[in-house]
């Protein structure tokens, strides 16, 4: 394929040399495009020696009239005979600029002539990061439906630790290859409600029960479902994961929380998806004040929960109702036995607390699907994003 790789100017400015060539090792044709202030962190020649291709720097070329003139319509065909524009490091400056169409220079004028899939990678300082308008920005481009590679927390240019560093070359290399991917819309039309992530019970101001889901596995069904055309209602415990670029997101912290999330977004859903992990108690009280320590011996007096999907299951309405169970034993019996009690149509079994490789916290994972016709269906260890996509499958067969 044939990408743009922008280059704005901050100093991991330097970091997009590697990725040029990790780019045309996958197999792409690169051409670079760097702004004035990229130009002084890292010079136009490293990218020209790298890729084989002339940099473009300058959006009017002054050596002659006639130059001039095909330099500046050089972004139309430019945008007009590439793939793919991916910018990285984008930095606070040229997100603003993006956010409101700005056309000052090469890079934001092709931006604003191009069609295709758009990936930002962002590197700034935490602060710059965190600002309001830079959010403001990057929410304005995600709802354009660009994909934001967030950065990753680490040691910054100006002696602070935070979030702003560039994020690791492989994510930006699977962003991109995700973004070029040809979409099939088969969930178009499709509501899918999902809740993600633990829940958080507190015993008192600083203390909380809570249990190790990190929210992948429900995030990953977020994205790959709305990669696929749904509109996705992504209820959320707390966890430290970027929502999905185009999905709806419910913050929740408790187990009443979640519930009344669920509950209050039911009207236009076509499929609910239960992948949180659900405190099952909470402290009966939870004190005003820090709990003192003491020498004593301290017992906790619980309460259950509300079982959300077990209610969901009494209430049945004009959805699919998929939940999941996480076991460290007899998997399938739990499995049908949750199926039946919880009136589910499908249950997604998954056993945890054997390895770090699958279950809770894991990138992968191994589930088995129980099917009310009684058939069980193993998916044998995949990443969480290709268990997604083949329990979305799996749902748009029963949809049928
Ligand atoms: O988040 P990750 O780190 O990626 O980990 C993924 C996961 C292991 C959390 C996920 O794959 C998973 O198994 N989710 C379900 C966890 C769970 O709470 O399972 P359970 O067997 O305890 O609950 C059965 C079902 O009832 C689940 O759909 C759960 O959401 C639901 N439930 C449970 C309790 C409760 N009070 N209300 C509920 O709705």
């Amino acid at each position: 394929m044939r990408i743009v790789l922008g280059v704005s100017g901050g100093i991991a400015a330097y970091k997009a040399a590697e990725l040029a060539r990790s780019l045309m090792r996958n197999g792409h044709q690169v051409q670079v495009v760097l702004t004035r202030a990229a130009e002084e962190f890292i010079r136009p020649l490293t990218f020209a020696s790298l890729t084989g291709q002339k940099v473009i720097t300058d959006l009017f070329s002054s050596a002659s009239p006639e130059a001039a003139l095909s330099s500046s319509v050089e972004h139309i065909g430019v945008a007009q005979e590439h793939d793919l524009l991916l910018v990285a490091p984008a930095t606070a400056n040229l997100l603003a600029k993006f956010a409101h169409g700005l056309a000052d220079d090469f890079l934001s004028t092709l931006y604003l002539a191009f069609r295709g899939p758009v990936v930002l990678a962002p590197a700034m300082n935490n602060n710059m990061w965190s600002h309001p308008a830079t959010d403001a920005n990057l929410k304005t481009l995600r709802d354009r439906g660009h994909m934001i590679v967030d950065p990753d927390d680490g040691y910054l240019a100006c002696g602070t630790y935070g979030p702003g560093r560039l994020a690791e070359e492989a994510k930006i290399l699977a962003a991109v290859e995700q973004a070029l991917q040809p979409k099939v819309l088969d969930l178009d039309g499709e509501t899918i409600l999902i809740t993600a992530g633990p829940t958080q019970e507190a015993l008192d101001p600083v203390r909380y029960l809570t249990n190790r889901s990190s929210g992948k596995m429900g995030y990953a069904l977020a994205e790959a479902a709305t990669v696929r055309g749904a509109h996705v209602i992504l209820v959320s415990g707390p966890v430290a994961l970027a929502p999905p670029t185009g999905v709806e997101v419910v913050r929740i912290t408790t187990a009443a929380e979640m519930r009344d999330a669920v509950f209050a977004n039911l009207e236009h859903t076509t499929v609910v998806i239960k992948c949180a992990a659900v405190a099952d108690f909470r402290p009966s009280t939870e004190a005003k004040q820090k709990i003192k320590k003491t020498a004593a011996r301290v017992s906790l007096e619980l309460d259950p929960t509300p079982d959300i999907l077990a209610e969901l299951g009494r209430k049945r309405g004009n959805w699919l109702l998929i939940g999941f169970a996480a076991e460290t034993e007899n998997l399938r019996e739990e499995a049908r036995r949750k199926l039946e009690t919880k009136n589910c149509d499908m249950i997604v079994a998954n056993l945890v607390g054997q390895n770090s490789e699958t279950g809770f916290e894991s990138d992968a994972n191994e589930v088995v699907l129980a099917l009310r016709t009684g058939e069980f269906l193993p998916l044998p260890k995949a990443s969480k994003r290709e268990i997604a996509e083949q329990i979305l499958n799996q749902i748009l067969k029963l949809r049928k």
